[in-house]
């Protein structure tokens, strides 16, 4: 029977040692944490990096790996030092990401990081022919492996691949700065679907297929000599379903099965219960804007001091690439800003931020989402955020406020949100105030529209959409003949 091969750098789960002992946790990211659902269901199996470097695991613990990953058909594919530095630290997170996010300033274009994507990119692709069957689809996930699509074709050409790109792809002006462009393009159209987030990646991608490597594309699908490649957007959701009765059981659980996050936010309440929690949620990235958030935080309330003492940001920052200077200048940066702002405004009975830099595991993320009143996300770029959809999807009352920015991939989607520009403070300080002060009314009706849409646009239906698509364009290729 044919089955899914999905392939993406970093498996959903991370393996870790701790005294000479494996510990697996799920990883955390809107690429494992929404295609982990669509994986859980299917006949698929699932080709990724466990997080151990080769050089870390020691002999007696290898065939444990390996089983580790079984139990969640997962093959872990097991990455050298050298590779980690250049193919993850190295190519992935210092030149494509930043350059895809609009950092240019961060964007290296190191030669011999290119040199070990390349290597790795072909590790991943034999890795994926090793378990290629006739009849087989082949997904490929993310900016890490934008080579692979091509790489299995060169070796299988009658494969079904796809390939999903989860952050943005930026416009043509930007893209032409990559010294391998044409390399990046052609190894993506080694795929039959190409998907994006949003209608705009999908733009920009067929602008610079059409201007640097002069393909006919018409409509969304690039012309090749021997094969056509569709182009689509399919807007990612989330596993709605289990945000919402998570969200339900936990209104249910009794005061004992609290955790002591719920705990220490119920004592909050209860010490000022017309206080109201500001959420904020990420993996710590430049990206994500965090540190002009806390910003624009001061701003509101050097504005509108008489909210001190009654509102408090309850922000999470999630350990990320922590081996990338700019992800260490951040971290050092946000904890500036905390101490200095917690110092300024804190009172006896109050300070202004909760700061978390961890992660945390599921049932604490709805602890923090169902307690909080207003969620704030501000990234500069985001393919998608999912927070954003968990944030409402865990609101089973329906009341809460969702304050977004605009520059997110999820803002197409959610225009029921508070919408703001993540540069212009005067504007979130004013929709903070609008988003605490909200009429309940008025939070239920919005809720109410983006938890419909939610629902409907899951991501189960994601993936059935993707792959749908992905069987069509055999169609495509029959009429080519
Ligand atoms: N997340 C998690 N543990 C945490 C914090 C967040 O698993 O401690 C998850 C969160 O639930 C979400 C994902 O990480 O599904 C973040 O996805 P998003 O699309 O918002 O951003 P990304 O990290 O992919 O840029
Ligand atoms: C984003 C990317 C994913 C990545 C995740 C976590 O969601 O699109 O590809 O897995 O961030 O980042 P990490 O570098 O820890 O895998």
């Amino acid at each position: 029977m044919s089955k899914t091969i999905i392939i993406s750098n970093r498996l959903p789960l991370k393996i870790a040692l701790e005294d000479d002992k494996l510990r697996v946790t799920p990883s955390v990211g809107g690429l494992a944490t929404g295609l982990k659902s669509f994986h859980k269901d299917g006949d698929s199996i699932w080709i990724g990096w466990s997080g151990l470097t080769e050089e870390e695991i020691p002999d007696h613990l290898e065939e444990e790996v390996k089983e580790k990953a079984k139990a969640e058909d997962c093959i872990a594919v097991n990455l050298t030092e050298e590779e980690v530095d250049g193919f993850y630290y190295g190519f992935s997170n210092r030149t494509i990401w930043p350059l895809f996010h609009y950092f240019m300033e961060f964007t290296e274009a190191e030669h011999a990081s290119w040199e070990i994507y390349k290597q790795v990119n072909i590790k991943y692709a034999k890795e994926v022919l090793k378990h290629y069957e006739a009849g087989d689809r082949v997904w490929v996930h993310d900016y890490q492996l934008l080579l692979v699509p091509k790489l299995i074709r060169d070796e299988e050409p009658e494969a079904i691949i796809g390939f999903f790109n989860h952050i943005p792809f930026p416009s043509y002006e930007v893209f032409r700065t990559l010294p391998w462009r044409e390399s990046v393009l052609e190894g993506m159209l080694g795929a039959d679907l190409i998907g994006f987030h949003t209608y705009d990646y999908e733009r920009h991608f067929l602008s610079s297929v059409t201007r640097i490597l002069r393909h006919k594309v018409d409509f969304n699908e690039v012309t090749l000599p021997e094969r056509i490649v569709k182009v689509d957007s399919f807007p990612m959701g989330i596993d709605y379903k289990k945000f919402e009765d998570a969200a339900l059981n936990h209104f249910r659980g009794t005061e004992d099965e609290q955790s002591e996050l719920q705990r220490r936010l119920d004592l909050h309440l209860e010490a000022t219960p017309d206080a109201k929690l500001i959420l904020s949620i990420d993996r710590l990235d430049y990206t994500k804007g965090i540190a002009n958030r806390i910003r624009a935080f001061e701003y509101f309330l050097d504005k509108y001091p008489e909210f001190i003492e009654k509102v408090r940001l309850v922000m999470l920052a999630v350990p990320s690439r922590s081996n990338v200077p700019q992800y260490q200048r951040l971290k050092r940066e946000i904890d500036e800003l905390v101490g200095r702002i917690n110092g300024k405004f804190s009172t006896v009975s109050w300070t202004p931020i909760w700061y978390f830099y961890r992660s945390m595991p599921f049932d604490n993320l709805i602890d923090l989402y169902t307690s909080c009143d207003v969620a704030l996300l501000t990234p500069i770029r985001d393919g998608m955020n999912l927070v954003a959809k968990e944030y409402i999807a865990t609101r089973t009352d329906h009341t809460g406020v969702l304050i977004l920015s605009e520059m997110a991939g999820a803002a197409h989607e959610m225009n029921e949100a508070l919408i703001i520009n993540p540069n212009n403070f005067e504007q979130i300080a004013l929709t903070l105030k609008q988003a605490i002060e909200m009429p309940k009314e008025e939070q239920i009706e919005r809720n109410k529209t983006l938890q419909k849409r939610l629902k409907r646009y899951n991501v189960e239906k994601w993936a059935k959409d993707f792959m749908q698509a992905l069987k069509n364009t055999e169609d495509n290729r029959r009429s080519f003949e």
